[in-house]
C-alpha cells in the first residue's frame, strides 16, 4: 500500500516555492486519501548554523504553515523529526551503508558547502543519508517533492538497493519521487535562472507565506518580465524563462496544466496578465498568512499537535528499527 512522506527544513521562511512545490501538494496527498507523513527536519536544519531560539519559533511557524496550507493534523501525522530518535539512529545505519564518493557528487552539498568545504560540518556531508533514513523508517514509496530534490531520492533509492542487497533481503521499498505540476521549480522573482529561495537577500526576488496581500501584489506587480507580449503557444515560453515562471505559477495556482492556461491567457500583455496572477495568488496566498498568525497565538496548542504526530510516527518507526537492528546483527535487537 502507498505511503507518503516528505519533509521541509524550519530554517526560516517558507516562500511561494515551499508552497507550490511541496505544502500544497502534500495536502492534496492527504485529500486523495493516501497515508500521509510530513516532517519538520530540524535535524537537517542544524547542518549549518541555527541560532536556538529562532530555530524553535521557526519549527512552531512551520507547523503552522503546514496546517494553514491544508494539512490536517488528524488526517496526516505532523512531527518535528528530532522528537523520533528512529530517523538519526537509522541514519547511523545508512551512513555506515552509503558510499563517500556518493556524498561527494550530491551537488547540494557542493553548493551549500561553496568553497570552502573544508569548514562544512560532517552532518551537511551526511545530509542525505538522514534523509533516507526520514524516508525508510516509515518504508514509504511516495515522496512529494520540488525538483531540487531529485538526486537526494536518486541517492536514497541507491541506499536501499545497496543494504537490501549486502543483507540479501527485500526489506527497504525503492522509493518513488513525486516531482509533478507545474511548479516544481518555482524561480526567483527578479531572475528567471534561479530558484526562490528564502536565502536570496532581495525580499522582492520571493513571495513568502507570511506576506499580507499587498505585499504579494506589489512582488507580482514588481516581477521582472521581458518586452514581449505573452506568446500565444506553450512552445514560445521556451526561451523566456521569466514569462515561463509566471505562467507556471499561475498554472500551479490555479489548479490548471500550462497547455489550459496559455489558451486563456496566451497573446496577452504582461500588463493584463499581471493583475490576473495577483488576483490569484492574493486570494489564495493571503488566507494562509491570516491562518498562519492565528494559528502562532496558541504555541502551545502547537506543540501539542507536534507531540501527538511524534507519539502516531513513532509506533510507525520503532518495529522498523528493531527490525533492521536485527538484519544488521545488533544483539537485543
Ligand atoms: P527544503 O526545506 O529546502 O524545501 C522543502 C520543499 O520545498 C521544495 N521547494 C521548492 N519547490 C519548487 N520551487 C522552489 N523554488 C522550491 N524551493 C523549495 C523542495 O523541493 C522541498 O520539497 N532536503 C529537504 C528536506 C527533507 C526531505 C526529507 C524531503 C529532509 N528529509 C525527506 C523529502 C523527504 C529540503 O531541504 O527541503
Amino acid at each position: 500500500t502507498p505511503r507518503v512522506f516528505s519533509g521541509i527544513q524550519p530554517s526560516g521562511g517558507l516562500t511561494l516555492g515551499n508552497y507550490l512545490g511541496a505544502l500544497k501538494r502534500f495536502a492534496q496527498a492527504q485529500d486523495a486519501g493516501v497515508e500521509t507523513i510530513y516532517c519538520m527536519v530540524d535535524l537537517h536544519a542544524i547542518t549549518v548554523w541555527q541560532d536556538p531560539e529562532k530555530l524553535r519559533h521557526a519549527t512552531r511557524e512551520l507547523c503552522a504553515g503546514f496546517i494553514a496550507s491544508g494539512v490536517d493534523p488528524e488526517k496526516s501525522i505532523l512531527f518535528n523529526q528530532s522528537q523520533v530518535a528512529e530517523h538519526a539512529q537509522l541514519a547511523w545505519i545508512f551512513n555506515c551503508v552509503a558510499r563517500m564518493g556518493w556524498m561527494k557528487r550530491m551537488t547540494q552539498f557542493k553548493d551549500k558547502a561553496g568553497k570552502n568545504a573544508e569548514n562544512a560540518s560532517l552532518g551537511l556531508f551526511g545530509y542525505p543519508a538522514l534523509m533516507a533514513a526520514d524516508i525508510l523508517i516509515y518504508h514509504a514509496t511516495h515522496v512529494p517533492v520540488g525538483e531540487d530534490q531529485k538526486q537526494h531520492l536518486e541517492l536514497t533509492r541507491d541506499i536501499a538497493t545497496k543494504f537490501n542487497h549486502d543483507y540479501g533481503v527485500d526489506f527497504f521499498p525503492i522509493t518513488e519521487p513525486v516531482i509533478e505540476g507545474a511548479a516544481t521549480r518555482v524561480m526567483s522573482l527578479r531572475d528567471g535562472s534561479k530558484k526562490m529561495s528564502k536565502s536570496d537577500p532581495s525580499d522582492m526576488s520571493r513571495i513568502n507565506l507570511t506576506d499580507n496581500a499587498d505585499t504579494i501584489a506589489k512582488k507580482i506587480r514588481k516581477a521582472k518580465t521581458d518586452p514581449e507580449p505573452l506568446p500565444s503557444e506553450v512552445v514560445g515560453l521556451a526561451e523566456r524563462p521569466e514569462a515561463r515562471n509566471l505562467i507556471n505559477i499561475y498554472a500551479a495556482l490555479s489548479d490548471q496544466s500550462v497547455e489550459q492556461v496559455m489558451r486563456d491567457v496566451g497573446g496577452k500583455a504582461f500588463s493584463e496578465f499581471k493583475p490576473m496572477l495577483a488576483d490569484l495568488a492574493v486570494a489564495q496566498m493571503s488566507p494562509i498568512s491570516t491562518e498562519m498568525s492565528r494559528l502562532m497565538q496558541d504555541q502551545a496548542e502547537i506543540d501539542r499537535v507536534l507531540a501527538e504526530g511524534a507519539g502516531r510516527a513513532r509506533a510507525i518507526a520503532a518495529p522498523i528499527l528493531r527490525k533492521t537492528y536485527e538484519i544488521v546483527g545488533m544483539v537485543g535487537a
